[in-house]
């Protein structure tokens, strides 16, 4: 099975990447924007048409939540526009897509987790970019899953994880929101998922959306102090409200995901996400 990467430098991409020894039975391409940018559509249809890969795993993106509100133009050209590009040619070539969607696609106001079929209500650029994305890959009308994760972070790229252990090395007392809840995903997890789930994710006739995210719940509070507690650090970290930090991006205030479909339809399990963090940080040393 010929499986197609696209943004492979990014956070997920790299986790799939070092994945790649233990699923032999799996050919992988890896692609980012130099070799194929996702938003031309031509470039992926000639794609297609040469390497005719049977899967296509969607780990690119505009990221940068907070830049997406004065960049509209690009966050929706790479978030919306370009996941159509990929899910059209897949569905014309009878390749399966594997898409990577947000919690932030939830407007944050509930306090339970969150459900699949739960009512989507994006309120910054990029979480209604990536909703448009969502429906792009619906449109297309071809064999696909939509995985909806949260607070993504690896061994790769920047994140929390490396800002708080650079910022706890520097400094001797650091801010961090506490009244925002949810839950982190570490990005190796979530690759080692879809690369297990994929052969009978397969089988599915139509769009599936699913929830991921590592087990439990916390706020960037709780998960400062972990990392913090498993890099050894000893800066004291305040607790403040987001009313406190104000960032140009609204991030919704609660956005647990309820993994249960995910967890019941491929008979998974999910990591705890402190001994997810706490692996992490032993791979970066
Ligand atoms: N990070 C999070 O906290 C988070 C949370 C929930 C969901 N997600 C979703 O999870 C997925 C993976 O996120 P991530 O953190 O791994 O992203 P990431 O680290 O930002 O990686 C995205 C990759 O896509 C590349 N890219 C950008 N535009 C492209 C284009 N036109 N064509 C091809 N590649 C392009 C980027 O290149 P450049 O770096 O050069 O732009 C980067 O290498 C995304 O769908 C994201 O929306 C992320």
């Amino acid at each position: 099975m010929k499986i197609l990467i696209t943004g492979s430098n990014g956070q997920l991409g790299r986790e799939i990447r070092e994945l790649e020894p233990a699923y032999t039975q799996y050919e992988f391409i890896y692609t980012d924007v130099e070799e194929l940018d996702i938003t031309d559509a031509a470039s992926v249809n000639d794609y297609f048409a040469f390497q005719r890969p049977d899967v296509v795993i969607n780990c690119a993106a505009y990221t940068a939540v907070d830049k997406a509100e004065t960049d509209e133009e690009t966050a929706f050209r790479v978030n919306a526009s370009a996941p159509g590009n990929l899910a059209r040619a897949a569905s014309d070539s009878g390749a399966f897509m594997v898409h990577i969607s947000t919690d932030y696609v939830y407007n944050g106001r509930n306090y339970s987790p969150y459900i699949e079929t739960d009512l989507i209500n994006p309120v910054s650029v990029y979480a209604k970019s990536k909703a448009a994305g969502e429906e792009a890959v619906h449109l297309a009308g071809g064999k696909a899953i939509i995985i909806r994760t949260s607070w993504l972070y690896s061994a790769f790229g920047n994140n929390f994880i490396k800002t708080m252990m650079k910022y706890g090395r520097e400094r001797d007392t650091l801010n961090v929101v506490f009244d925002q809840i949810g839950t982190p995903t570490y990005a190796h997890d979530l690759a080692k998922t879809i690369l297990d789930i994929l052969p009978m994710a397969m089988i599915d006739e139509r769009v599936e959306v699913y929830h991921y995210s590592n087990e439990g719940v916390a706020s960037w509070y709780d998960f400062a102090k972990a990392i913090h507690r498993f890099a050894n650090i000893t800066c004291k970290v305040n607790a403040i409200s987001t009313s406190d930090y104000p960032l140009p991006a609204e991030r919704p205030f609660y956005s647990v995901l309820d993994k249960s479909k995910i967890k019941k339809r491929f008979s998974i399990e999910i990591p705890y996400w402190r001994d997810s963090v706490k692996h992490c940080i032993d791979r970066l040393g």
